[in-house]
């Protein structure tokens, strides 16, 4: 899979998800299905999605011992999702089972990606809840090389780490970015915001965009632009 533009789904259900897609016609942009949708729907939202022709990552954020989130990857891989994710801070076992559950008997699997901090943690809830002492760069790093270490295929991050991850990690090292906002569009609550063409010039694999898509008069001309300014 080569660079691309996911769109979040962020959805209460399959009726307004499916309403959304009408305006793509006979395109099928790569969506991200969330914890409300999923909650919301079951495997069936993803399976009627796959079957539609859309790639699907499935942002679960699995986060358990290393035995229970083996077993549930070993679910998910059965959903033939493309891309799925974890938290990092599970550790390089949890992480190491992740990859293990979500192997099918053919040796193929989804590719797996890691949180390492979520952008809505800053220094002081890292340093004052979760008692990691260590700047937010570097604890973000370290849990990028972990999850590398562990064999995963890449990381989520802000489109601002994407250089560094990459240069930590090695190039081939996935960097799936939220954050991004056209140059004319709203900012909305995200605060470090990039736009596609920034994203795409310090070497974001991935993209992921929520309402300047699916929030936009026109979604299919949004997303358009954005596969434009992102992947040409
Ligand atoms: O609407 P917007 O473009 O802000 O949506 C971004 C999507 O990426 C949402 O689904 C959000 O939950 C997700 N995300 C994020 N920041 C992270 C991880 C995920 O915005 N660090």
């Amino acid at each position: 899979m080569g660079k691309d533009v996911i769109i979040a789904a962020d959805f209460k259900s399959a009726a307004d998800t499916f309403a959304f897609l009408e305006a793509f016609g006979e395109e099928r942009p790569f969506l991200k299905i969330g914890m409300e949708l999923y909650y919301a729907e079951g495997p069936s939202i993803v399976k009627a999605l796959k079957d539609r022709g859309h790639k699907i990552f499935l942002d679960l954020k699995l986060h358990d011992i290393p035995n229970t989130v083996k077993k549930a990857m070993s679910v998910l891989s059965r959903l033939d999702v493309d891309i799925t994710n974890l938290h990092a801070s599970g550790t390089v076992r949890m992480m190491e089972a992740a990859i293990e559950g979500l192997t099918r008997p053919d040796g193929s699997r989804p590719l797996l990606i890691a949180v390492t901090q979520l952008t809505s943690t800053d220094q002081e809830s890292l340093e004052n809840d979760l008692w990691i002492k260590e700047p937010m760069e570097e604890v973000v790093m370290h849990y990028a090389r972990n999850a590398a270490k562990a064999g995963l295929d890449g990381v989520v991050c802000s489109p601002l780490e994407a250089e560094a991850v990459h240069t930590a990690c090695g190039k081939s090292f996935l960097t799936v970015t939220p954050g991004v906002r056209f140059a004319d569009g709203d900012v909305g609550d995200q605060k470090r915001v990039m736009t596609p063409e920034q994203a795409k010039k310090i070497g974001s694999d991935y993209i992921v965009v929520g309402r300047p898509i699916t929030a936009a008069a026109d979604p299919k001309a949004a997303w358009e632009r954005c596969v434009r300014e992102f992947c040409d």
